[in-house]
């Protein structure tokens, strides 16, 4: 049975980490590809904010891998139940919304377009509506299957460096280079903050914080996939560290290890 389907319905969220239920669920989703790619992999993972995103989109570029955005595909899931109304406390139909969305990363000069069933979203999905709602997608085991596969298959057509939340622990557990990128709290929410002033976005550094610390709660206690640095993941603080060298540390640990 797929996970997720029949009568799971209800049952989601359920539970505390290491519940016996949510483990079988994490094991299923782990187990539902035979193929784990692990030799060319580098999985980074940490919370919001840690500056995963651009400093893992510059060490592929350094080794000449593939780029993995995870969480551009819980945006893309969300965006689309949004666009088409699917009822969010229905998690049968976000999870049956998520299997036929068709998601395309299109390479560009100026970086990664995201393509959902035709539509560019790249801008979309990053909107404050998506962000909010996207909790309500991340937990349902279907949901994050079927990602789950996805990112699998993206992995093993090419060497690629894999950002999220999850990566390490669930996605790729056999990868050879895993990080756990973190970062304190105030110095990830005034990143976020600097980031949102050089797009022209309003500020108020105090909401901007009380998000974060919410994301990290959400993300950090949800029965299924929660956010947590895996066993064999180097923990890299970059509280004082710049951009530069955060991917200068990357990259020496991927040469290590890969
Ligand atoms: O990295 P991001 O902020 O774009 O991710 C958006 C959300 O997606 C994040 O709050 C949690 C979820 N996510 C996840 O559950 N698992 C991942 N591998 C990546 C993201």
């Amino acid at each position: 049975m797929a996970v997720g389907s029949g009568n799971d319905k209800g049952r989601h969220g359920r539970g505390a980490r290491g519940h016996p239920y949510t483990d079988r669920i994490d094991a299923k989703i782990m187990n539902s590809d035979k193929q784990h790619p692990g030799t060319q992999i580098v999985a980074i993972d940490g919370p919001a904010g840690a500056g995963k995103s651009s400093v893992s989109r510059r060490v592929a570029g350094a080794l000449g891998f593939a780029f993995l955005d995870t969480g551009a595909m819980y945006r893309a899931a969300t965006w689309r139940a949004l666009h088409l109304g699917i009822p969010l406390d229905d998690p049968e139909a976000l999870a049956a919304s998520t299997r036929a969305m068709a998601l395309e990363f299109q390479e560009e000069p100026d970086g990664v377009r995201v393509v959902v069933d035709d539509l560019d979203v790249s801008r979309e999905i990053r909107s404050p509506e998506v962000t909010r709602h996207i909790h309500l997608l991340d937990q349902i085991p279907a949901v994050r299957q079927r990602l789950v596969e996805l990112q699998r298959s993206f992995g093993c057509r090419r060497p690629t460096v894999a950002e999220g939340r999850d990566i390490g622990t669930v996605v790729f557990p056999q990868a050879r280079c895993k990080v756990y990128l973190d970062a304190s709290l105030e110095c990830r929410a005034e990143r976020r903050a600097a980031e949102m002033e050089t797009q022209g976005l309003p500020v108020n550094r105090a909401e901007v914080l009380r998000e974060i610390a919410e994301r990290d709660a959400l993300n950090m206690n949800r029965a299924v996939s929660p956010l947590r640095r895996a066993e064999d993941a180097i923990y890299v603080d970059t509280t004082e560290l710049t951009p530069d060298q955060v991917v200068a540390r990357l990259v020496q640990l991927a040469r290590e290890r890969l």
